[in-house]
């Protein structure tokens, strides 16, 4: 008889595609078979776990994380390392993470900055890996490395349509998509009005507005709309995938389905702060709204519910954490840091942007489900968490699927739907190196029970909670995409370029 490495029986195993009662077998870091549950009862395996009814999905794909970055976006150093962000990761059961290898407007190569994020990953992580370049300074040698990324298996790029470090101008987003087109990247944008922006600031700090609200204030929905509709047109002009990233308005994901329904390969992502927050959580006392500043900022409970339809009609493709934490107390680097003797209130423009989120992505969204079944489909929360993010950013089949002899053996088990007693989410519970959460408080009635990567349990939360090790995570090469590209139809002849 065969002889397994970890046998998962009894589950209630769910794809991007099916939900069935199967029992899964694991061999040399690979499914290995997938079977009607009870077949597989007397097989011998090394490790065996009764998932008791427990829901069995592909491990969690979050393709949209920040580790290790230097101050772009505001003052701080984002807190969490290779390892500490990784680790929160698999405690929350995400096993594949891509995170962002960041160029300074004055590096003058994305391979060394490749290489030296590779330098900071290699050993140091508890999941698998990879990297999108995060890219600021498309000047003509930059673009010409782009064939030689694709050589190292990276297949996607950010760009920014704000923030003073980063702002891209329309002909440099033009030259960034035409040379992505020609070497089959995607390209993920950022999509604020930075010039409004800066102008509502400074409007703002002339009345001496400095609060954290006011970074909402300083946002509207209008900011985001503008750029989504003009980020579209480019690539529509250019006729390549594009991926607006972390959507928080309903008014942009409009002009995001609209772009969709003429057939452009047009893709979007949202993220859990534009479900559970709201601005009004940037108006905490005593500063500590800070603790929720994010761009683009919460916006209100009346948005949520089109945030989740965004999601069910496939507006969005997949639901990340864009996770990007910085300390709230921390005199250098946090977000208390603004708050000087000058200027007592701090002033927002210059708070750190971002939020931690990392571990809590599944389990808020699944207990939401589990709370309100209308809200998400299982089959869709694994298609936005885990299958999308693997087929657009090219680890298709290997990640986010449950192909016998093909996928790799990544998974999450929660338990039986509707046993646990809901808890809130304490900070003092997570993994991750902040001292906060934004999510303090909140009810969920989820959590990981068990989180495998490779075929090795990297976290039992009945038992010694987090067992995976640091460096058991590796860096994985990526392909193009394998959701729609270009459409190869358009009013000018793009080839001629
Ligand atoms: O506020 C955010 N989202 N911070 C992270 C940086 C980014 O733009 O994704
Ligand atoms: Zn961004
Ligand atoms: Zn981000």
């Amino acid at each position: 008889m065969a002889s397994f490495d970890l046998l998962i029986l009894n589950g209630l195993v769910v794809t991007a595609s099916d939900i069935g009662h199967y029992d899964i077998a694991i061999k040399d870091e690979k499914i290995a078979l997938l079977a009607p549950k009870g077949s597989l009862a007397e097989t011998q395996a090394k490790k065996v776990i009764d998932a008791e009814g427990g829901y069995v999905m592909p491990g969690g794909v979050d393709a949209h994380v920040h580790l290790e970055e230097p101050p772009l976006f505001g003052k701080g150093r984002s807190s969490d390392t290779y390892e500490t962000g990784t680790r929160s990761a698999i405690c929350g059961g995400t096993t594949t993470v891509i995170t962002f290898a960041p160029q300074s407007k004055n590096d003058p190569s994305l391979l060394s900055v490749l290489e030296s994020t590779h330098q900071k990953a290699q050993n140091n992580c508890y999941t698998d890996y990879s990297f999108h370049i995060l890219l600021s300074n498309p000047s003509p040698s930059v673009l010409n490395e782009f064939p030689t990324l694709r050589q190292k298996g990276i297949s996607s790029l950010k760009i920014y349509m704000t923030y003073e470090a980063l702002q891209l101008r329309d002909n440099e987003i033009l030259d960034v998509l035409l040379t992505a087109r020609q070497n089959s990247i995607t390209t993920m944008i950022h999509a604020e009005n930075g010039d409004i922006l800066s102008w509502m600031t400074n409007k703002l700090e002339e009345k001496g507005l400095f609060e954290p609200k006011y970074h909402a204030t300083s946002r509207p929905q209008l900011v985001e709309t503008e750029a989504t509709n003009r980020a579209i047109t480019l690539s529509e002009l250019i006729d390549t995938p594009m991926l607006i990233v972390h959507v928080s308005s309903p008014s942009a994901a409009e002009h995001i389905r609209n772009a969709q329904t003429r057939g452009l390969p047009l893709y979007a992502e949202t993220c859990p702060q534009y479900l559970f927050l709201t601005r009004s959580h940037l108006s905490l006392p005593s500063f500590h709204g800070a603790k929720h500043i994010c761009s683009p900022p919460p916006r209100t409970s009346a948005d949520h519910p089109q945030i989740w339809l965004s999601l069910r009609n496939h507006t969005f493709t997949i639901l990340s954490s864009d996770h990007c934490p910085f300390h709230y107390f921390d005199t250098e680097n946090g977000k208390s840091s603004v708050r000087t003797p000058e200027y007592p209130l701090g002033r927002f423009k210059y708070i750190p942007n971002g939020i931690p989120g990392i571990e809590t992505r599944l389990p808020l969204v699944l207990s939401a489900m589990e709370k309100d079944s209308k809200k998400l489909s299982l089959t869709k929360f694994v298609e936005v968490t885990s299958t999308n993010p693997a087929k657009l950013y090219g680890l298709y089949p290997r990640k986010g699927a449950l192909l016998p002899g093909i996928s790799d053996a990544d998974l999450v088990i929660w338990y039986p739907p509707n046993t646990l007693e809901e808890w809130p989410i304490r900070n003092e519970d997570l993994h991750h190196n902040v001292d906060y959460t934004p999510y303090e408080g909140m009810m969920v009635c989820q959590w990981p029970r068990w989180t495998v990567l490779r075929g090795k349990v990297v976290w039992e939360r009945e038992g010694e909670g987090l067992v995976g090790e640091k460096g058991w995570g590796r860096f994985v090469e990526r392909g193009e995409s394998t959701l729609g590209g270009r459409r190869g139809v358009g009013e000018w002849d793009v080839e001629a370029f």
